[in-house]
C-alpha cells in the first residue's frame, strides 16, 4: 500500500495480483483537483449524453441543459434538424436563453438584445450601424455550437472536443444494448414529456459504482425484496451477470428476477397485461426472429454508457443522466421511455412500476441515494486514514483471473469503469504481482 508520509501523490488505483485485491483512493471521491482534472480529461474531451430526440419532437421545441457544467441549448430548428448551442451570448457571454423549455424560433439576449435564430445565425443587432462592417460581425457573432454532435437510436451524444472517434465507435458493444430498446416494440420507444430532477451529497462516480453493484441488493433494498417475497418472487443471484464493455461502459445483466413490462409477465401485473404480453411476445418473434426476441425480452440490462448516461432496461424503461456540480455533488436528471404506440393501460402501469421501483419516491432509488451520501460522508470524514483511505473493490477478482464471466454481485462492472478512469486521467496506478495481459472484456452474443 503507499505511504501517505511521503511527499509523493498516493496512486488512485492500487491492484495487487497475488493478493488479489483491487484499491481505490478515496481521494478519487472528494479531491477538487481530481474533479477539476476529470473536467477537463474526461467531460470536455469524450462523447456525453446530452437528451433524446422524442424531448423535442416539433420544429423549433427546444430544452436548457447543463452539460459538464455548460449551459446549452438543445433545439429543433425551423427546418427540424437538432442543434446544439452554447447558451451564452456571443456579445458578452450572457446566459441567453432564461426558459428552460419550449417552442420559438428565436432566442434574445435580454441584455443588449441581440437575437439569434434557432439555427444559430444573427437575426437582429440593435443599432448595427455602429459597428464598421455589420455583414461581418453578423457572420463571425452566430451561436457558438458543441464541437460534435451525433445520434444514436435516438440518443443525443455531444462532445466539446471535435477530437473524438465516431460515436458508434465510443460506444462500441454498448450500442447494440440500446438498440435492443429501441426494438422492443415495432413502434420504437419515445420519452414520457417531463422529467425527474434530483441532487444527491455524493461525488459521480459513487452513482456509477451503485448502479453496477449488485451486492448491494438484498442489504440495501430490504424493503423492495420483502414486498417482492411477499408477492410471491424467489429473489436469486442466479443468471446474473457483469460484463465490462470496454471504455469504461458496463453491463449488469439479470434473468430470473422480477417482471418486465409487455415482455415477462408478473402476477402483480393484473391479469389484462398477461393477455397483452402474450401478443406482444408473439409480435417479437414474428418480427425479430426467436433469438434475438429472447435476448430483447428476456433480459433485464443495466447499462451504463461512460461517463455520464445509465439506461435502466428493467421492470420498465428508464434514463438517467449525471451531471457532476462539485466533488461531493451530483445533479441526476431521470426520465422515462415507453413505446411509442401501447395500450394506455399498459403505459400506465409502466409508469406506475418504474416510479415504483427507480424513481427518485420509489422502493429502491432513496435507498441508493442514502447509501452513496452516507458512503461520501464516511470517506470525507476518513481522510488522510492511512489504509482506510482505500475502498476496496475486490469481489470477483479470483474469476477475473481464471477468465470466469463476472457475476452482478461482484464487482467486476466497477473495476472495469476505474480502469478506464484511471487511464484517461492518469490518476496514478500501482500494480504489484503479474497483470494479466487481457482483462474479461465484452460479450458474446449469439
Ligand atoms: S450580452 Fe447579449 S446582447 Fe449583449
Ligand atoms: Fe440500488
Amino acid at each position: 500500500m503507499a505511504s501517505e508520509t511521503s511527499e509523493r501523490v498516493a496512486p488512485m488505483l492500487v491492484e495487487d495480483w497475488e493478493r488479489l485485491t483491487f484499491r481505490v483512493n478515496r481521494e478519487a471521491y472528494r479531491s477538487p483537483e481530481m474533479f477539476a482534472k476529470e473536467r477537463v480529461n474526461i467531460w470536455l474531451k469524450t462523447w456525453l449524453y446530452l437528451g433524446h430526440v422524442t424531448e423535442i419532437p416539433e420544429k423549433n421545441d427546444f430544452k436548457v441543459r447543463t452539460l459538464a457544467g455548460r449551459p446549452l441549448i438543445f433545439c429543433r430548428d425551423t427546418e427540424g434538424e437538432i442543434r446544439v448551442w452554447l447558451n451564452s451570448c456571443p456579445h458578452r457571454g450572457t446566459v441567453l436563453c432564461r426558459e428552460n423549455e419550449g417552442s420559438q424560433r428565436r432566442f434574445q439576449c435580454f441584455y443588449h438584445a441581440w437575437t439569434f435564430n434557432n439555427d444559430g445565425s444573427v437575426a437582429a443587432i440593435p443599432d448595427d450601424e455602429a459597428y464598421q462592417d455589420v455583414e461581418e460581425m453578423r457572420r463571425s457573432m452566430n451561436l457558438r455550437s458543441v464541437a460534435r454532435m451525433e445520434i444514436h437510436e435516438g440518443y443525443v451524444f455531444v462532445s466539446f472536443s471535435a477530437d473524438v472517434p465516431p460515436l458508434l465507435e465510443h460506444l462500441g458493444e454498448a450500442a447494440d444494448y440500446m438498440t435492443m430498446i429501441e426494438e422492443q416494440h415495432a413502434s420504437g420507444v419515445t420519452t414520457l414529456p417531463g422529467i425527474q430532477k434530483y441532487s444527491v451529497r455524493g461525488n459521480w462516480k459513487l452513482a456509477v459504482e451503485n448502479a453496477m453493484d449488485g451486492y448491494h441488493f438484498s442489504p440495501t433494498h430490504n424493503t423492495f425484496v420483502g414486498y417482492l417475497r411477499e408477492n410471491g418472487f424467489a429473489v436469486t443471484d442466479e443468471g446474473q451477470y457483469a460484463y465490462n464493455l470496454g471504455n469504461g461502459h458496463s453491463l449488469l445483466v439479470l434473468t430470473g428476477h422480477g417482471g418486465r413490462i409487455s415482455m415477462i409477465w408478473e402476477p402483480r401485473f393484473g391479469e389484462a397485461e398477461k393477455a397483452r404480453t402474450e401478443a406482444h411476445r408473439a409480435e417479437m418473434v414474428e418480427r425479430l426472429g426467436e433469438k434475438r426476441a429472447h435476448y430483447v425480452a428476456d433480459e433485464s440490462h443495466i447499462l451504463f454508457v461512460f461517463p455520464n448516461l445509465l439506461l435502466f432496461d428493467i421492470e420498465g424503461l428508464s434514463i438517467r443522466q449525471l451531471e457532476p456540480v462539485a466533488p461531493g455533488h451530483t445533479d441526476v436528471r431521470a426520465w422515462q421511455l415507453v413505446p411509442r404506440e401501447e395500450d394506455p393501460e399498459s403505459t400506465a402501469l409502466r409508469m406506475k412500476t418504474v416510479v415504483s421501483f427507480v424513481g427518485p419516491g420509489g422502493l429502491a432509488t432513496p435507498d441508493d441515494i442514502e447509501a452513496y451520501e452516507a458512503v461520501q460522508r464516511g470517506i470525507e470524514a476518513t481522510r488522510g486514514a492511512g489504509d482506510l483511505d482505500y475502498s476496496d473493490m475486490s469481489r470477483g477478482l479470483t474469476d477475473e483471473v481464471k477468465g470466469v464471466q463476472g457475476r452482478s454481485i461482484d464487482e467486476g462492472a466497477m473495476r472495469g469503469f476505474w480502469r478506464h478512469w484511471e487511464q484517461v486521467l492518469d490518476a496514478g496506478l500501482e500494480v504489484t504481482g503479474e497483470r494479466p495481459a487481457t482483462f474479461l472484456e465484452g460479450r458474446e452474443m449469439p
